[in-house]
């Protein structure tokens, strides 16, 4: 048969989340059978159950009359009501819940259609609308584009620049590279940081909004992290504190990692109308918005003295499972600083051992030999070459057996067998 299907869907492989899960799934047999069961800790997921406050909900709204019917895009107005509400307490921001907010079934889903709405798709390269993503960044920023029809620039992370690199430099870098700076449409952020677990200050976020004032470009903010922190004299920021933000920026949140609530797909994108009023129209042709009694159950946890009490339990634990694997590879010969570790977010990210050619290499043999699931830092964008990243999700007993596994199996940061 001819091919029919499009170029960049022809180019694109499986998510990389799902084809570890998978090569996992296939070792599992012979792992198992030597006493090495996989360890999950690839996957951004945390295992815990969401609050009891949110099953008790959804329970009750279950029974309103007609709450299986057609909800509407953009989302119920008690649902939008209380994110504002949410956005205000938490963050100070005042948003108009009928402009300037719109439910998404995940952030993931309202990254990529937000991308979609901004790229004339083409498949000449020189053709292509290019939109800056974090690198090392959540891999799907890259696919997002790509199957859009668009390009992607890598935004350079690094600690040298301390994840904040200054976005001029990186104009003029990106011109050297031949990208055309009337082709961009749009940059993105994401702090607290997947997979580097790095945030920013304020005054960070005032100069990305003012570079892209300067540019006429959109700021995306995926904010999907910024309630999993450890410190409450550093919560991270909304970029919509930012004076004058919301003349260039959108944000998205999501409710799968604060309240442990992925598999019930529940987002918001807010900020800028004329780009919610875009982004609304594609939405409204191609979805018909979320389930009511989810809705309902979010818009009652977002407010609520039991999830707030959740998000910070919860991140005592994360901080807990983040030092049992800080102090496990430290024994086992990593050089971590107390200023090198995450503020924010369950990810640990560290060098792979001197003697490893590639970050899969390392993985590879992880998994083969240990059955401990990581993720290459290569998956993040060129400069996660070199590192790997870790989820510290999963129950501390198997965090610790991953420690115990690792020793016993002789690696180590420098000359691991
Ligand atoms: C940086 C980042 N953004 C967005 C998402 C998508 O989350 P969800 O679609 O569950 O809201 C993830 C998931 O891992 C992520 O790491």
């Amino acid at each position: 048969m001819k091919e029919l299907f499009n170029e960049y869907v022809k180019s694109i492989d499986t998510y990389i989340m799902f084809r570890i899960k998978q090569e996992a799934a296939m070792l599992a047999p012979e792992l198992t059978a030597k006493n090495r069961a996989p360890i999950a800790l690839a996957m951004g997921a945390p295992v815990a159950p969401p609050p009891q406050f949110v099953y008790n909900s959804l329970s009750e709204a279950l029974k309103i009359p007609q709450i299986h019917t057609y909800s509407t895009p953009k989302g119920e107005t008690f649902f939008l009501e209380a994110i504002a509400k949410r956005m205000k307490n938490r963050f100070g921001v005042e948003l108009d819940s009928k402009t300037e907010i719109f439910s998404l079934i995940g952030s993931k889903e309202g990254l990529a259609n937000f991308i979609r709405a901004l790229i004339n798709p083409a498949a000449d390269e020189k053709k292509q609308d290019v939109i800056l993503v974090p690198d090392p960044g959540y891999a799907s920023y890259t696919q997002m584009i790509k199957t859009n029809g668009g390009k992607s620039y890598g935004i350079a992370l690094s600690k040298d620049n301390h994840y904040m690199p200054d976005m001029n430099q990186v104009w003029d870098k990106m011109q050297k590279d031949g990208i055309n700076p009337a082709k961009v449409k749009a940059m993105i952020i994401n702090y607290p940081s997947n997979p580097l677990g790095a945030t920013c200050t304020k005054d960070y976020l005032k100069h990305v909004v003012d570079f892209c004032k300067e540019k006429q470009i959109w700021l995306l903010s995926d904010a999907a992290y910024c309630d999993i922190y450890f410190d409450e004299n550093k919560k991270p920021h909304s970029v919509l504190e930012i004076e004058g933000a919301k003349d260039v920026a959108v944000e998205f949140y999501s409710f799968s990692k604060p309240y442990s609530m992925t598999g019930f797909r529940l987002g918001w994108v807010c900020g800028n109308a004329e780009a919610i009023d875009n982004f609304g129209r594609l939405k409204s042709t191609i979805d018909t918005g979320l389930f009511k009694a989810l809705q309902k159950c979010a818009a009652d946890v977002l407010n609520s003295k039991e999830g707030d009490e959740y998000i910070k339990a919860a991140n005592k634990g994360f901080k807990e499972k983040q030092m049992i694997i800080i102090n496990g590879f430290r024994e086992l010969g990593w050089e971590i600083n107390d200023d090198d570790i995450a503020q924010a977010t369950f990810y640990i990210w560290l060098p792979v051992p001197e003697k490893y050619k590639t970050s899969t290499d390392f993985t590879s043999d992880v998994l083969k030999t240990s059955g401990i699931v990581l993720v290459p830092g290569n998956a993040f964008g060129q400069n996660g070459e070199g590192f790997f990243r870790l989820s510290a999700v999963a129950s501390d007993e198997q965090l610790k057996e991953t420690i115990n596994r690792l020793k016993q199996d002789g690696f180590r940061y420098k000359d691991c067998v």
